[in-house]
């Protein structure tokens, strides 16, 4: 037995839910056309290869915090939350190009919130589901009441772009989810994990530019996710056939046809609305999934309720998965 005086702890809550959804894309679309001018690439070869029609890309002075504020404003309008009322902002990217400062804290003053804690993530393209899942897990330790999570990134700042591989993939864009709590479970554990032995597949050459083994990454992506997938349900006490829509980090519509497969021959139904928000938000890294789910939900494919589950995977090479309840 010790003497020293026992701590205290914050209390939490059962559990947490997605209060609301934004996002935010720069105006400038390109196209596959417009890329063909300065590449040897063509309409056909993208949108059969990776699924794109067309993308965003940001001009040289818009920034990926500009971004972020405006997809966490609009996040904490859907969700009907004041800025006072946020704690907590967790900002998943790996393209702000200062590591010091972080984005986090900027993009929260901008945005009128008051002091929170404040810190970037990053797990790369996973970001947005290891954001949600550090969320979750503060507001049910009562460590937060409010958190606002933005994946937030301006890729092409990172990019060659002369270099046919990442040039037609990757975008600028962010996406944000407000999380709070709930007496009911309405996001399930984060089910996350890594392959560091796999770091050269997908790096920052020189500091400057990704390069990534394209093959390798599409390979490892349309064989090891779908378990992720399956082992987020499970986590949550769910079935396959309980999942309404799917939304996988959007890096090639081949490889999110094929996780979906997997998920229909484990039980998944036909009916089970995919995300293919790639065709015309390109791959945004950690935005995608909350930049998918926001026009889901403006489009009326995903309805409020809607048991969804996300995946994301990316550089690291890091991966994670949950099923929430969407907004
Ligand atoms: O978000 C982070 C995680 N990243 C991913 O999940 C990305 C995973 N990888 C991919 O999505 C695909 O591997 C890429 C889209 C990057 C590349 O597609 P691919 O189908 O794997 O192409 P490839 O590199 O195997 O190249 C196939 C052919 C080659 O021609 P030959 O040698 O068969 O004559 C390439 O030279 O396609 C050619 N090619 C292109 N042609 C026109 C490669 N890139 C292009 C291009 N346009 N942009």
């Amino acid at each position: 037995m010790t003497d020293r005086p026992a701590l205290s702890l914050h209390t939490g809550s059962r559990g947490s839910r997605v209060l609301g959804i934004g996002s935010f894309q720069p105006e400038k679309v390109v196209t596959n056309d417009d890329l063909s001018k300065v590449m040897d690439t063509n309409d056909e070869w993208i949108r059969t290869r990776v699924g794109i029609i067309e993308r965003r890309f940001a001009e040289k002075d818009e920034e990926l915090t500009d971004f972020a504020v405006a997809a966490g404003k609009a996040a904490l309008a859907d969700a009907g939350v004041d800025p006072s009322e946020v704690d907590t902002v967790i900002l998943p990217n790996c393209t702000m190009r200062t590591l010091i400062p972080n984005a986090a804290a900027q993009v929260a003053a901008r945005i009128g919130i008051p002091n929170p804690g404040a810190f970037d993530l990053n797990a790369a393209c996973a970001g947005f589901c290891y954001g949600l899942g550090v969320a979750s897990d503060l507001i049910r330790a009562g460590s937060a009441k409010k958190v606002l999570v933005i994946g937030a990134e301006k890729l092409t700042d990172s990019i060659d772009p002369t270099d046919r591989a990442n040039a037609i993939i990757f975008a600028d864009g962010a996406g944000a989810a407000v999380v709070g709590a709930s007496d009911e479970p309405e996001i399930g554990p984060v089910s996350w994990g890594s392959a560091g032995d796999l770091v050269d597949l997908i790096y920052m050459r020189d500091e400057k530019f990704i390069y990534q083994e394209g093959q390798s990454v599409f390979r490892w992506a349309t064989t090891q996710i779908a378990p992720i997938a399956l082992s987020a349900l499970e986590a949550a006490g769910l079935k396959p056939s309980d999942v309404d829509v799917l939304i996988p980090h959007q890096a090639n519509l081949r490889i999110v046809e094929a996780i979906a497969k997997k998920l229909r021959a484990n039980g998944a139904r036909d009916d089970m609305v995919v995300a293919d928000d790639i065709k015309y938000s390109g791959n945004t890294s950690s935005a995608s999934i909350p930049l998918a789910l926001d026009h889901m939900r403006k489009a009326g494919t995903v309805r409020s309720g809607d048991v969804v589950l996300a995946v994301g995977f990316g550089a690291g090479l890091s991966y994670a998965g949950q099923a929430f309840v969407s907004p």
